[in-house]
């Protein structure tokens, strides 16, 4: 096989696995790519900090641009806006491609990488950016590219809905339940993102774009996030037949007769007979609604290292696939450009 140079940026809860995984696994994965993946090195902060799985002492380097020059495949996985836009860009600008799983740094600077990507024909793949191991980026931009989506609706933070779902079932304590998901590697590195919806908007606006062929910009996205909600609160609503549960909606709607779209993150009441009230854990699930498809459900783990890993080498083998083959773009398209409107907390029932 044609041997490609991989290098990791970030080895903390996601790539971690992703070094253990790609090294384990390395032969069978070769076959599927039809090339063989050498992991070149991983870029850290702290060459010396304790690590979820023990890997190669000598990958480890804090010297992130010397390794992205001269790889095949970068794959970022530091988290955050910068040195990640960087990176990114320099990986772009020397020919490699680039997988990310960084929805932050997509949802805010994802048109500037598309173009970069674009312009020197290179590509950027991000099916880790949305709802951990659950297939939905390439669902929404290939599978469904022959539809129209109407609405999708989905719990897509896996913090907050582990968080909100041990509250529900076993009356825990907010502060505890998330020192607990930072422990297990699902919450962000600021879990701010996370409690305050942040996170959940940025992957409802990467994941609008997608399905309504538009740039939704996140501040065209509506935010509210779950440290408002009580234990009161839910036990009133466990009485009245309800989980609440942090939603994101992005819907088409018609105002005053012009086709727009409405992207909003919310903790919503959900009737106890909605599949969606039976999301527990750090599971998330994806409802999308299609003209000629109907409806299709996605569901999986939201959130967690080695979860998260699954998608992030998926899209290290197409990457490597697409880097052999020469190279064609990965088909995005934002041509409809439909106006995003304000649309706040709204009662709609589904
Ligand atoms: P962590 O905070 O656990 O790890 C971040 C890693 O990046 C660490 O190894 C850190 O180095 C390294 N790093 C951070 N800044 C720099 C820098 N300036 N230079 C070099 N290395 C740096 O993050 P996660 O693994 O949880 O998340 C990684 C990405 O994946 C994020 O974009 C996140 O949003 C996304 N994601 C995470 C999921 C999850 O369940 N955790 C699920 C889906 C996506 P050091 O170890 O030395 O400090
Ligand atoms: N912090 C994120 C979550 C990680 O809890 O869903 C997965 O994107």
């Amino acid at each position: 096989y044609r041997r490609l140079r991989v290098a990791l940026l970030g080895a903390g809860a996601v790539g971690s696995q992703v070094a253990d995984l790609l090294l384990r696994h390395g032969d069978e994965l070769a076959d599927r790519a039809g090339a063989s993946l050498e992991l070149a090195g991983i870029a850290v902060r702290d060459v010396d900090a304790p690590r979820d799985v023990d890997l190669p002492r000598e990958l480890f380097t804090t010297d992130a641009e010397s390794l992205i020059l001269g790889s095949d495949i970068v794959i970022e996985l530091m988290g955050g806006i910068e040195p990640a836009r960087t990176s990114i860009l320099q990986a772009i600008g020397s020919g490699a491609d680039v997988v990310t799983a960084n929805k932050a740094l997509l949802a805010t600077h994802g048109p500037e990488l598309f173009e970069a990507a674009d312009r020197v024909g290179a590509s950027v793949h991000y099916e880790a950016a949305a709802a951990g191991a659950i297939p939905i980026i390439r669902p929404l931009r290939d599978s469904l590219a022959g539809d129209r989506i109407v609405r999708i609706m989905g719990i897509v933070n896996g913090t907050t809905n582990y968080i909100l779902d041990r509250m529900d079932t076993e009356g825990a304590d907010f502060a505890d339940v998330l020192a607990d998901a930072q422990r297990l590697g699902y919450a962000e590195a600021d879990p701010t993102a996370d409690v305050e919806g942040y996170d959940a908007a940025q992957k409802a606006a990467i994941l609008a774009s997608l399905a309504f062929h538009t740039a939704v910009p996140l501040d065209a996205v509506y935010r509210e996030g779950i440290t408002t909600v009580t234990a009161s609160m839910i036990e009133e609503a466990r009485a009245a037949g309800f989980v609440i549960k942090l939603l994101a909606v992005c819907e088409r709607l018609d105002v005053d007769g012009t086709e727009s779209i409405s992207v909003r993150v919310y903790p919503a009441l959900v009737p106890h007979s909605h599949p969606l009230a039976s999301v527990h854990g750090a599971n998330n699930a994806v409802f999308v609604e299609a003209e000629a498809a109907g409806s299709l459900m996605f569901y999986g783990a939201g959130a967690g290292g080695v979860q998260t890993a699954s998608a992030v080498l998926g899209d290290v083998v197409s990457a490597a696939r697409r880097h052999i083959a020469g190279g064609v773009g990965v088909g995005e398209s934002t041509r409809a450009n439909l106006p995003v409107v304000p649309i706040g907390h709204v009662t709609t029932r589904y």
